[in-house]
């Protein structure tokens, strides 16, 4: 009995015929279908003023990649929001807490976050933040028990990555945190303050 056919999907990235990619985060293999869609978003641009483009396509454009990627996370439709990289999109958060008029203006996130993550959260503390950053003794994981004991009453957030930057790890922590049945209310009962 032939197995799943685990390859189905490789022809569709070109260069995958010529290489092997071990970098698929920032630069990763092109998949073939990224040139039509390239293609069409030009041929928007140079066929419509560009007012008509924004309003054929563009505007929406946003929404319907948010809600297939809610898809793949089993969120809402209208719950995920693209931003343009990770920094922007974190400093957005970030700037819905007003932390310098509340006594609950802590922000716990871990030394394994990427550390322009860590950037956005220092830039904080000028705006009132108290930022805790949970160590990783070993550079590879966060003991949860150290994530618990640094989340408290003053926390407003919890920011971690769900996935190592170094070892490209899922953290156990992490998996630990979402295995709960019911993670908010369980962090919400710990300190932390979730909207
Ligand atoms: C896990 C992780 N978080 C955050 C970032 C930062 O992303 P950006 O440069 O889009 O702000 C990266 C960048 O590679 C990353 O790998």
């Amino acid at each position: 009995m032939a197995g799943p056919n685990i390859d189905r999907r490789r022809a569709e990235f070109p260069t995958l015929a010529s290489g092997i990619h071990l970098l698929s985060h920032s630069l990763g293999p092109v998949p073939r279908t990224a040139r039509e869609s390239l293609l069409a978003y030009y041929q928007a641009w140079e066929q419509h003023t560009s007012e008509d483009a924004w309003a054929a396509s563009w505007w929406e454009l946003s929404r319907q990649v948010g809600d297939r990627i809610a898809r793949i996370l089993g969120g809402a439709p209208g719950s995920v929001q693209i931003q343009p990289n990770a920094s922007i999109a974190l400093a957005s958060v970030a700037s819905c807490f007003d932390f310098a008029s509340t006594k609950r203006n802590k922000v716990v996130t871990s030394a394994l976050d990427f550390p322009s993550m860590e950037y956005i959260w220092e830039a904080q503390r000028a705006l009132g933040a108290k930022v805790e950053i949970v160590g990783s003794p070993d550079g590879i994981t966060v003991p949860l028990e150290n994530i618990l004991a640094a989340i408290d009453d003053a926390t407003s957030l919890v920011a971690m990555s769900h996935t190592s930057f170094r070892i490209a790890l899922v953290r156990s922590s992490y998996l630990m945190f979402i295995n709960r049945p019911d993670p908010l209310s369980w962090m919400r009962l710990s300190g932390a303050l979730i909207s």
